[in-house]
């Protein structure tokens, strides 16, 4: 027995060094943590255990059959975050440089395969050169087999992929089909072609890093949704992250218990402007409303005109969705939309109740906009809240205008509470504009239009530039004092816990792509 032991610890330790100390000599000289280093931070201490680490390749071209490595370039396993488990697979680039074989392909299936039978979340760690190159077409096929699992476990498990290195070629598919994709700064990259085949095709001249670093992919493509400084500051955002998502889509969120004492807020009051074109910044206001440092802005670098992320509300995860009065006015766009809108099915997927801020001036205009599809894409955002079923509570801090105000989780589809402060100003369009219209001929008859302009804009607000309209209808449930909102959300929200609200049979809907 003492030999077969024996056996099974050499075989251990000769998998755990992976490609080789040089290698990873090499590795933590670019600045990077190894696999192993990687997942050891992101578990709790002592939780992993290892799926398949005696794996090698079974390609025999170009004298691979004497090249073997066990664990074949991922180490895959699972492993509890702050109590919970979870699914990993981290690529080491060490070996082989993290390229994905047919049977490195067959390691990540099997741990979404559990996943999706367990009901627990994955994680993946990308580090990799892509296909296996010596094994060809076997090497795409097991690419084909993971992007087939990653689909049908979207919206079943969360999936977050890590990338902390090179991720080319038609690899980007797998991260681009989870649910948030978060890169390392400097280190990882993210293209469908390198720079090399940019200059061929195009003839442009473009670096790795300008072209799929995760600046770029942050703010200009939005595909990531969160940058992360270097490896630790990576796992440690992800572990955030998994702090406010439930563990499946049968699962309800995770409440932290919280003190509820304090829950007037008085600085409220002051954050709208008297100039209703003044802006103020909605994360002030976000911050005012959830419980302390408890906002995880999600893809903060891109369309900041809207913002969205995860917070706490009386120990309650939920998702925000606000208007950015800071960036254009908080006017919704082609990217805007589409932000809103994955975010909005994302939380619905997990159950993640949703609280949306509204001061929209409307839709952008303009040809860019048009020829952009801002009518396909803002669609995707009217269609995505309508189709929510979580808990849906709006609250409009000022201007609620056009349609903007119907796609912004209006009562008309479907959210469950809306109120609005005294500063709101629900109508079709502004004072000023409408005025333009409506009195045109009285204004341009007038002896002195500027003066009726005034008075017409005047008589309009009077009418329209408040909340009290939309109130006397029962669009408005209630108009609060600012201070009071948290009280009022928290109360609303666990009000809504039961909440059961189901979709008539379908296959699945047709959202406006
Ligand atoms: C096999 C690979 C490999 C690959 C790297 N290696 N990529 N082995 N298949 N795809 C090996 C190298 O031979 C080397 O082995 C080790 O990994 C480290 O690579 P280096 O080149 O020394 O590292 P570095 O200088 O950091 O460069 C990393 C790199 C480069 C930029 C990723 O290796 C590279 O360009 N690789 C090829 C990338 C590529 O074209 N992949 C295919 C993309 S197409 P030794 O033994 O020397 O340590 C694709 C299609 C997917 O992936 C389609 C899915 C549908």
């Amino acid at each position: 027995m003492e030999d077969k032991l024996k056996k099974l610890a050499d075989l251990r330790a000769e998998a755990e060094l992976g490609g080789g100390s040089a290698r990873i000599e090499k590795q933590h000289a670019k600045g990077k943590l190894t696999a192993r280093e990687r997942i050891e931070f992101l578990l709790d201490p002592g939780s992993f255990e290892e799926i398949g680490q005696l794996v090698t390749h079974r390609s025999t071209d170009f004298g691979m059959e004497n090249q073997k490595i066990l664990g074949d370039g991922v180490i895959t396993g699972y492993g509890t975050v702050n109590g919970k488990t979870i699914y990993v697979y981290a690529q080491d680039f060490t070996v082989f440089g993290g390229s994905l074989s047919e049977t490195h392909a067959e390691k990540i299936c099997k741990i979404l395969d559990l996943a999706v039978k367990t009901g627990n979340p994955v994680i993946g760690l990308n580090d990799s050169g892509g296909a296996r190159i010596q094994e060809g077409v076997s090497s795409l096929g097991g690419y084909a087999d993971i992007f087939y699992r990653n689909v049908r476990a979207s919206g079943v498990v969360p999936q977050i992929s890590a990338i902390m290195g090179p991720c080319a070629g038609g690899a980007v598919y797998s991260p681009a089909i989870t649910d948030f994709i978060i890169m390392v700064e400097q280190s990882s990259y993210m293209f469908v072609t390198g720079p090399n085949v940019v200059k061929t095709v195009t003839n442009e001249t473009v670096s790795s890093e300008d072209l799929g670093g995760a600046v770029t992919h942050a703010s200009k493509s939005g595909v990531t949704h969160l940058t992360a400084q270097n490896d630790v500051d990576c796992i440690n955002q992800i572990k955030k992250l998994l702090s406010y998502i439930p563990q499946n889509c049968e699962e309800q969120v995770f409440d932290l218990p919280c003190e509820l004492k304090d829950e007037l807020r008085p600085a409220l009051r002051d954050l709208v402007p008297e100039n209703a074109n003044q802006p103020y910044d909605i994360k002030e206001v976000i911050n005012g409303l959830v419980d302390a440092d408890s906002f995880y802005e999600v893809h903060e670098q891109y369309a900041d005109n809207i913002v969205v992320g995860f917070a706490r509300i009386g120990g309650k995860s939920i998702g925000i969705v606000g208007n950015q009065p800071m960036s254009l006015a908080g006017v919704l766009d082609v990217e805007s939309s589409k932000k809103g809108a994955r975010f909005v099915r994302f939380c619905d997927c997990f159950n993640i109740p949703l609280l949306v801020l509204v001061d929209v001036p409307g839709f952008l205009p303009g040809t860019d906009q048009e020829w952009n599809g801002i009518i396909t894409n803002g669609a995707k955002l009217l269609y995505a809240f309508r189709e929510a079923t979580v808990p849906r509570i709006t609250l409009i801090t000022r201007k609620a205008y056009g349609g903007a105000y119907d796609v912004m989780n209006s009562k008309h589809i479907g959210a469950d509470f809306n109120f609005a402060w005294p500063t709101a100003e629900i109508a079709v369009m502004g004072a000023k504009g409408a005025s333009e219209i409506i009195f045109r001929r009285e204004i341009q008859a007038a002896d002195d239009p500027a003066a009726k302009l005034a008075e017409k804009e005047a008589e309009y607000a009077e009418k329209f530039a408040h909340p009290y309209r939309a109130a006397s209808r029962g669009f408005i449930d209630e108009v609060i004092d600012p201070a009071e909102s948290r009280r009022k959300l928290i109360k609303a929200f666990y009000m809504l816990r039961q909440k059961v609200d189901k979709l008539p049979k379908k296959k699945h809907g047709n959202i406006p792509l």
